[in-house]
């Protein structure tokens, strides 16, 4: 090695594995120490007082996507030093994905990196936003923007948590757990067309704990968005995301968006000749209450716009995840972008 270079070896850093484990209301808080400390927000914080209660340390967030920003971040970083939260003591999770994202990314970054622990509260935080490291914080240039992969140490999901969800929410979960089915599993698919999975359904709790099988699948294969397998979880989400900028976040709520994405995206693979799941998602969309299509002016230009800046776009084309088979799903690159133009404008009668 030249003179001038001084090379430093470093151990591939490997995060240790995590249990996601289904626990009662009233195992939620076994095991917690006085050194650990609470994030969670103002709508939990009022559900749930006796979680909040049982914490001397803890910061509660306003509810809602606006808290994962930067001044929320060094809000709470500041509040954690504050009431002198020490190293070895651990970051609780107790919310939806905005409270998991932007606790993760204080506990991957407070005292430069303590262990965190993942109670999701909202459907879609127990299938989706909970597993899988990505924790993070919005930027004003865009959603995400700043970021880490900090694991875990252990989730606990508890299904009860969610008889105090909104049913909107309820709903918007379901479309990430319907995607989960037409990606990578089609008995799940099939369970879910033949009965709508409701909050009293006795299904529910072994659909989650499929959901969370098979995104812990994906991850174990590509566990920091290197090979391009994480993409198949993004069905829907190529239009979906677009969606959701153009309305600046509001209106739609994420799984709203892609769902009308997933309808889309569908017919887009379609239109390039793989089979052709357009009409099955959109009847079940139909059962779950999810919408197909905007109710709102779409200005095309500015959609495909915003789809040509998504992160799996690598050529001159478009850049989304469509499914192959049943239960099968693969990321395209380079799709011609008048082809996404005509489907967009048939399917939204544009
Ligand atoms: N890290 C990841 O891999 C990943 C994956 C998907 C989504 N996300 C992120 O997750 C966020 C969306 O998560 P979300 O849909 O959970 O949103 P959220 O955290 O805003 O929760 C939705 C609403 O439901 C309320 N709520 C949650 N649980 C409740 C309960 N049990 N009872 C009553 N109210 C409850 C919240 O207070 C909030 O008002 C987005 O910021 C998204 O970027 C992250
Ligand atoms: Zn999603």
């Amino acid at each position: 090695m030249s003179e001038s270079v001084v090379r430093i070896a470093l151990p591939p850093a490997a995060a240790p594995g995590y249990d996601v484990r289904f626990i009662a209301a009233d195992q939620l808080l076994e095991g917690f120490q006085r050194s650990d400390a609470l994030i969670t927000d103002t709508n939990l914080a009022r559900h749930y007082p006796e979680i909040t209660d049982s914490f001397d340390r803890k910061v509660i967030i306003p509810a809602g996507e606006k808290s994962k920003s930067g001044e929320m971040f060094l809000h709470v970083v500041e509040s954690l030093a504050a009431q002198g939260q020490m190293r070895k003591g651990r970051i609780i999770a107790f919310g939806g994905g905005v409270v998991g994202d932007l606790a993760g990314y204080v506990a991957a970054s407070f005292h430069r990196g303590v262990p965190f622990l993942q109670i999701p509260t909202s459907l879609l935080a127990m299938v989706d936003s909970s597993v899988g490291g990505k924790v993070g914080i919005d930027l004003s240039a865009g959603k995400n923007l700043a970021g880490a992969f900090w694991h875990p140490t252990e989730v606990r999901v508890c299904p009860d948590l969610l008889a105090t969800l909104p049913e909107r929410e309820f709903t918007n979960g379901m479309a990430e757990i319907l995607k989960y089915g037409w990606i990578a599993d089609v008995d799940l698919t099939d369970e879910l067309i033949r009965e709508r999975i409701s909050l009293q359904h006795p299904r529910l709790q072994g659909v989650i704990r499929r959901c969370i099988e098979i995104k812990r699948d994906v991850v174990e294969e590509d566990p920091e968005e290197r090979t391009g397998r994480r993409a198949i979880l993004n069905f829907g989400h190529t239009v979906g995301h677009a969606l959701e900028q153009i309305l600046q976040y509001e209106h739609l709520l994420h799984g709203e968006a892609i769902a009308i994405g997933m309808v889309a995206e569908a017919q887009i693979g379609a239109v390039l000749g793989l089979p052709d799941f357009t009409g099955q998602i959109k009847q079940t969309f139909d059962l779950y209450g999810l919408p197909t299509c905007p109710d709102f002016p779409v200005d095309l230009d500015q959609i495909l716009s915003v789809m040509k800046r998504d992160k799996k776009a690598t050529g001159d084309g478009l850049a989304t995840s469509l499914l192959t088979g049943a239960g099968e799903c693969k990321l395209y690159t380079n799709v011609p972008e008048p082809l996404v133009r005509d489907v967009l404008k048939s399917l939204w009668h544009l």
